[in-house]
């Protein structure tokens, strides 16, 4: 058996791989996570070590890059904004060729894709986008693996994604659904649309026959016979002072049980790439108490796979590293 064509390689956005390679990065994630259910760890990466770098804020990122690196048996270091200051006083470049001597692999969340992608040019070693502000490739594959563990395929598969339709999910979102088939519909208002070149130029370099992209406000046509419903703050890290222009911009799209009635299907579930506003308990839902993007008795309600999906980042985070690193 060969090495992955996945070794040695980056995933800056998922537009670095081919259909096949995000399958086989499904794959290994849906068998590791088979193996750790009953108890097994494949230490592939025994002696390696990892970097997290983290300029913006993270939970569920952090913690499933930390777990899924020592359950491999490899070392995850964290740097956090004060550790590493960009351009301060060193240059991208310059730190990018220090972490590239010293470890096997890095996680980048940052702003600009264009830095992490510096980074990665000069690091020389596998580096994943951990979040910047166009791009959450490494949450898409949590959500793929989470779309197919309950409907068995993802080609041709109606995905309804509601809320900022400009931001890093919503475009990582339509990527995979160039590049596997999803029927996605992105339900936003006409001020947060994506551009409508990018929408083409996706759709029109397609890779899946199936895929669709559809970018409307019509909650009608972007829920009806949708498979699932997929939320995302209104104001994304970094974004804050626009909370008051975003609440009135999405506020009608608030996921309710009657969004979910409007599918017409009994087995549409609930995805959110977290963290979620769906109650008062915390002090931002307090100050701004309409900010809330989902009813309560979605998010909390049976349909709801938010954390299948938090719990798949940590196996798609494993697989992702131990493709990358050792083949
Ligand atoms: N979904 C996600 O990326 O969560 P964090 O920001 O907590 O890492
Ligand atoms: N769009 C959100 C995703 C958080 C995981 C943000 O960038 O803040």
């Amino acid at each position: 058996m060969g090495y992955s064509t996945l070794r040695g390689r980056s995933l800056l956005s998922l537009r670095d791989v081919s259909p096949d390679e995000i399958i086989e990065l499904l794959d290994r994630a849906a068998d590791t996570k088979k193996r750790a259910a009953h108890g097994e760890r494949v230490p592939v990466l025994a002696g390696r070590n990892i970097a997290l770098i983290f300029l913006k804020p993270s939970c569920r990122t952090r913690v499933s890059f930390v777990v899924a690196a020592t359950q491999s048996g490899a070392h995850p270091e964290i740097f956090g904004r004060e550790d590493i200051r960009f351009g301060v006083k060193e240059s991208v470049r310059d730190i990018a060729r220090v972490f590239g001597r010293v470890f096997d692999g890095v996680m980048f969340r940052g702003f600009e894709h264009a830095t992490i992608a510096e980074f990665a040019r000069y690091a020389g070693v596998p580096v994943w986008n951990g979040l910047c502000d166009e791009y959450h490739p490494t949450q898409i594959l949590a959500d793929l693996l989470t779309l197919r563990e309950n409907f068995g395929r993802l080609e041709g598969l109606p995905v309804t994604y509601v809320g900022d339709g400009r931001n890093n999910v919503a475009c990582t979102l339509a990527i995979a659904a160039a590049k596997l088939g999803l029927d996605l519909r992105i339900l936003t208002p006409e001020p947060l649309q994506p551009a409508l070149e990018s929408i083409a130029e996706l759709s029109a370099g397609a890779e899946s026959p199936h895929a669709s992209i559809t970018v409307t406000a019509s909650p009608h046509r972007a829920l009806a016979d949708s498979a699932a419903v997929y939320g995302d703050v209104w104001v994304s890290m970094g974004e804050e002072e626009q909370t008051r222009q975003r609440i009135d911009l999405l506020r009608d799209l608030k996921v309710t049980p009657e969004s979910m009635a409007a599918t017409g299907r009994a087995d549409t579930i609930y995805l959110h790439c977290l963290p979620a506003f769906h109650d008062l308990d915390t002090e931002t839902a307090r100050t701004h108490p309409d900010i809330l993007e989902v009813h309560d008795d979605v998010f909390e309600g049976p349909r709801s796979r938010v954390f299948d999906q938090s719990e798949n980042r940590m196996h798609t985070a494993k697989a992702l590293m131990q493709l990358t690193i050792a083949g």
